[in-house]
């Protein structure tokens, strides 16, 4: 980012910001407030919480005397009591320290403040020149530069900050971090980016490479990893045999044919010998390779091989079954659904 870079953003800031309380106050106590509370929810819902507990305990010594169960009480509806619980023990600290910590480093310090807020509090309150990254400002970061390191790995993170405290300006630090959210906030979104109207847009390596929505990347997303999962349309005179899927997981609570899955591809007959070691009444019966299909999950990239088998005989060894009417109208998987109207409908 160079200067006018910095210029344009900061104009705009000025322009288009959003009127919040907690920008017109640089007492560090009010502005920690603020950010623990919109770590929690979003900024319409925070402002009455932030006045409500602000009103309630004016400074952080007023906070730190009262009854645990009173704040609470006011806490309740932002979620996760521990924070609100954690936010009154800082407060605690800090009245024993005698006066609130004044630099990053020192706010780091403290229990329950982590890099973001003690970088907030920090250029917000005593304007140190230390960069706030969330992930409104990781997401316009990586677009501006079109980085595609993963936002959600520690390393990245160090380096973006670096960048980011090389790039923040001596006479703003405050607004800089606070006109970065802002962008993130409004003009650079997740879904529709506004680039049009972003002061960042004349540099911006997505922009100009039109890929700003494969930023920012995360690691663990992009890791879809591969399963192969082997099924056993096992047909009796009483229908298919089937399994109940467990409450969580993926399929919750489906019904589903008797499967093995692997992580790397088996031989059919490494899946043949597993089958018909569970049902051995099938040994005398005919197994043949059925359908197979590519299915993509959230995070699983499934490749799906299908035998069949037709048992003469009920297998006393497993009883639960259903005909292939009742299957449709049972809960069962995309991927079953598929494979049983392909075949046995
Ligand atoms: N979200 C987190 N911190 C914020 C701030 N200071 N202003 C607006 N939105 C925020
Ligand atoms: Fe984000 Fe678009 Fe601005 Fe680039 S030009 S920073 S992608 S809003």
């Amino acid at each position: 980012m160079n200067s006018r870079d910095i210029t344009a953003l900061l104009e705009w800031y000025n322009k288009e910001k959003r009127d919040l309380p907690w920008r017109n106050t640089t007492d560090p106590y009010a502005i920690w407030l603020s950010e623990v509370i919109l770590q929690q929810t979003r900024v319409d819902q925070g402002m009455s919480y932030y006045h409500k507990l602000l009103g309630q305990y004016p400074t952080v010594n007023d906070l730190a005397n009262a009854p645990i169960d009173e704040v609470l009480s006011l806490w309740q509806g932002l979620g996760y009591y521990s924070r609100g619980r954690n936010l009154h023990g800082t407060a605690k600290k800090i009245q024993m320290l005698g006066n609130f910590p004044s630099t990053y480093t020192s706010l780091l310090e403290l229990k329950g403040i982590g890099p973001y807020t003690a970088a907030a509090i920090a250029s917000f309150a005593f304007h140190e020149r230390v960069a706030v990254l969330d992930g409104n400002v990781f997401r316009v970061v990586t677009r501006f530069l079109a980085s595609d390191m993963p936002i959600d790995k520690g390393p990245t993170r160090e380096a973006f900050q670096l960048l980011l405290n090389e790039w923040i300006p001596e006479k703003a630090p405050a607004d800089f971090n606070q006109a970065m959210m802002e962008l993130g906030a409004l003009v650079c979104t997740p879904k529709n980016p506004k680039c049009a109207k972003c002061p960042l847009a004349p540099n911006c390596a997505a922009y100009s490479a039109g890929t700003v929505l494969n930023f920012p990347v995360k690691a663990s997303k992009t890791k879809v990893e591969p399963l192969f999962l082997y099924y056993a349309a096992i047909e009796t005179p009483s229908g298919f045999i089937v399994n109940k899927r467990p409450e969580s997981g993926v399929w919750a609570g489906l019904f589903d044919f008797p499967f093995v899955e692997s992580k790397v591809p088996l031989s059919e007959e490494e899946v043949l010998l597993e089958f018909q070691k569970r049902f051995p009444s099938t040994r005398n019966s005919t197994w043949k390779k059925d359908k197979a299909y590519k299915h993509v999950l959230s995070h699983r990239k499934i490749s799906a091989q299908f035998f069949s088998c037709l048992c003469p005989n009920m297998p006393n060894e497993f009883p639960s079954t259903k005909t292939s009417e009742e299957l449709l109208k049972t809960g069962i998987s995309a991927l079953l659904m598929k494979y049983m109207k392909e075949v046995h409908i």
